[in-house]
């Protein structure tokens, strides 16, 4: 059974860019985008540029998302932002288990799990990373690792919408470093993880869920991902602060997918 999984360039802006450099970046992302078509393409800023985003998007064949959620609809949680906050904002997508947030704020894997049922609770859409570490990797660990990661995540979850949800293998080893994992590697341990998405739920929603990968990725090596049929995105850290090196992610994605589709 073969599955058409749209393809989704997604851009992580990590804690980058006041409202107003959001908001020009937006308007140029949305002129410059034009007529990229065949890719799904959105921006996760920080949260106090959501709003300008969001407005400056509107109408526009770009979604956008936020960086992080709690897990509870509200409560005595200072300094945190729910579900129900961000779905009010027309938010669509949600990054959750980020490395950055495992490694910085000590999130857990339990954590992680309640943010994502909390996610789908409220209509958002996780894009839930794993990925190991370097020490994990060269012991031969990287896809049982990132299995169990998965597994973590999404135990106790009922069946999922599998447009609902998309996962992020981004090897911690690549995130920032200007190291990428060779398409091969990321498409070894994506099969892993649609093996395992198979069990934990079936077939079908292994089939639908799309597989993106980060670490790293450049508009040169784009075209080397996108060629993967199991690479269904990447997740873009610093090459997506730039609009033309995001733009030509973008381009590079619909390139090598028009040819495909
Ligand atoms: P870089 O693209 O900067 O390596 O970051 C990747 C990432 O963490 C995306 O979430």
């Amino acid at each position: 059974m073969k599955y058409n999984r749209i393809p989704l360039v997604a851009g992580n802006w990590k804690m980058y860019k006041t409202p107003a450099e959001a908001k020009q970046f937006a308007r140029l992302l949305r002129e410059k985008a034009q007529g990229l078509g065949g890719v799904e393409v959105i921006v996760c800023p920080p949260f106090p540029a959501l709003p300008a985003v969001a407005t400056e998007l509107a109408g526009s064949r770009i979604g956008w998302g936020a960086q992080n959620m709690h897990w509870a609809p509200e409560g005595a949680y200072t300094g945190e932002v729910s579900g129900p906050m961000l779905q009010a904002l027309g938010c669509r997508y949600v990054i959750l288990g980020h490395s950055e947030r495992r490694r910085h704020f000590g999130e857990t894997d339990e954590q992680i799990r309640q943010k994502l049922e909390a996610a789908l609770t409220y209509g958002l859409r996780p894009i839930f990373c794993l990925g190991e570490d370097l020490s994990i990797r060269e012991a031969g660990g990287a896809e049982a690792f990132c299995r169990r990661q998965l597994q973590a995540g999404l135990s106790g979850l009922g069946t999922i919408n599998p447009a609902d949800l998309v996962v992020a293998y981004e090897p911690v080893w690549a995130i920032g470093t200007g190291k990428t994992a060779t398409p091969a590697d990321a498409v070894a341990v994506i099969k892993a993880l649609r093996e395992e998405l198979a069990d934990l739920q079936n077939e079908a929603v292994a089939g639908q869920v799309r597989f993106l990968y980060g670490g790293s990725v450049k508009p040169e090596l784009i075209g080397s991902f996108m060629q993967e049929e199991e690479i269904d995105g990447v997740l873009v850290g610093g090459a997506s602060l730039n609009v033309d090196s995001f733009t030509a992610i973008i381009r590079g994605a619909a390139e090598v997918r028009g040819q495909r589709d």
